[in-house]
């Protein structure tokens, strides 16, 4: 039995709908109410801790309550509180984070467009290819390819290039020219007797076909994450990106690296492309850009791109293409201020000294019965739950990850279940005892999910 409504989730019940969520069930449920946050701790309305094992949405990299950044973003305010980029205006705060980003960003990155989320920058992409194909007297080539399990985002393009169910049913989408390739999960997708390299292979292989099959003249870009993040932390096997990287240099495929939740040290680089090794023309940021105290997000693009976009927009009188709030100069003082901090923790130091910590817990959980697979890099992983270890997974896909989300948070730790994929992403300030604090209640909350399974009959 669910306990009746608070007058607070009564209230949200009646004011609000909810992203991602299911408002039927939350009718009965209620919604939780977040009312501060401390470190790597939220507080709901009772002033019950949480450790926020999730930064949030993958997003909150110096955890709650930075005092630096509120007192960035309280000077911005006084001195110059909003101004635009439009028709030739600019401020110091967008020109001196786009100077930073350009610094940090592999691929030597020569401009930066802003705009306020990750579903924006990648909706700034696909126009950007398709301005520069046009530009280029390319008309035909427009195809993007993204992956199935890839999350880019839910603004119609972004959307369509995200590769689960949930994002196009009922909602008339992918686009038209929206393709997606195979998912680089070895431990689900290999074929009997099939090594990793064999699968990799396999994958740029399939990549080249449907490159083929659709035209290379058709085809404009490949979109991915370094690590699939919504999906379920999927990680590539060795080999993966340089085999794809190969097959889009073949056919003049540009290469579009989502790094919205990999950007700024996650993955114990600055950018997940130098983790998994892979060259990109353009680059998504958003998130950790401001350690999500503002909503900010950037697109880099190199040289190549620049000068033909630039050279195009002269031809038109104009670059036809920008947001209000693209480069909001509160929310840029506050990016420079978390490059800032990230720096002076020296932050791809910490998060891959805080690696094999984070990674012996997952190791040491993936002997549980109820665990299929543990894995990732630098400070994100995540457990699959799985029947008898099989990746074949649930016949009732969710139930099971759904239920060891709720128990983990009765013991007072925020996980999310991707389908039955529990992740794990916490703020990249955590210390080594807080990562064996976040981890403490998992293997009560496996026993206690495994046995509710099998009472459920979900183990087969
Ligand atoms: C890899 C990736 N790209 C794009 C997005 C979309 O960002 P936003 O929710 O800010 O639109 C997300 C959000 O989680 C993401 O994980």
């Amino acid at each position: 039995m669910n306990q009746p409504l608070s007058n607070s989730q009564m209230r949200d019940a009646e004011a609000l709908l909810h992203p991602y969520s299911n408002a039927v069930a939350l009718r009965q449920t209620g919604v939780q109410i977040i009312e501060r946050g401390e470190g790597i701790h939220v507080f709901d309305q009772s002033g019950r801790p949480y450790i926020e094992a999730m930064s949030g949405l993958w997003c909150a990299g110096l955890g709650f309550g930075n005092p630096e950044l509120v007192e960035a973003a309280r000077a911005q305010m006084e001195k110059l509180p909003f101004y635009h980029l439009f028709s030739g205006k600019s401020h110091e705060p967008a020109v001196e984070l786009a100077e930073k980003i350009k610094a940090l960003a592999p691929g030597r990155m020569a401009r930066v467009f802003y705009q306020s989320s990750g579903s924006e920058a990648n909706e700034t992409q696909v126009k950007m290819v398709w301005y520069y194909n046009n530009a280029l007297g390319r008309p035909d080539k427009k195809k993007i390819i993204a992956r199935v399990k890839g999350y880019h985002g839910v603004t119609i393009v972004a959307a369509s290039m995200t590769g689960l169910p949930y994002n196009h049913k009922d909602f008339d989408l992918p686009v038209d020219r929206i393709k997606h390739t195979s998912t680089p999960h070895y431990w689900k997708g290999a074929l009997e007797d099939e090594t990793e390299a064999e699968f990799a292979q396999r994958m740029a292989a399939d990549l080249e076909a449907m490159i083929i099959a659709e035209g290379p003249d058709t085809v404009a870009a490949f979109i991915a994450e370094p690590v699939m993040g919504a999906g379920g932390v999927i990680l590539p096997p060795d080999g993966y990106f340089p085999a794809i990287a190969e097959v889009c240099a073949r056919y003049d495929v540009l290469m579009i690296s989502d790094e919205v939740i990999c950007g700024f040290g996650r993955t114990g680089e600055w950018f997940g492309a130098q983790t998994l090794d892979y060259p990109c023309t353009s680059i998504s940021m958003a998130k950790q850009l401001t350690g999500a105290y503002l909503p900010l997000s950037a697109v880099a693009i190199n040289l190549d791109m620049a000068e033909v976009i630039e050279a195009n927009s002269g031809k038109h009188g104009t670059f036809g293409h920008g947001f209000t709030y693209g480069g909001h100069p509160v929310g840029c003082a506050v990016g420079l201020k978390t490059l800032e901090i990230y720096e002076r923790l020296d932050i791809t130091a910490r998060v891959r000294g805080l690696a094999p910590r984070f990674h012996a817990h997952l190791e040491r959980l993936s002997a549980h019965p109820l665990v299929g697979e543990a894995r990732g890099v630098g400070l994100i992983g995540a457990l699959e739950l799985a029947p008898g270890k099989s990746p074949k997974g649930f016949d009732a896909p969710g139930k099971v990850g759904a239920k060891m989300a709720a128990e983990m948070l009765q013991h007072g730790v925020i996980v999310r279940a991707m389908t039955d994929s529990i992740g794990f992403c916490p703020p990249m300030i955590i210390t080594e005892d807080q990562i064996d604090e976040m981890f403490a209640p998992v293997e009560a909350s496996l026993d206690a999910t495994h046995a509710w399974a099998a009472a459920e009959g979900h183990l087969g």
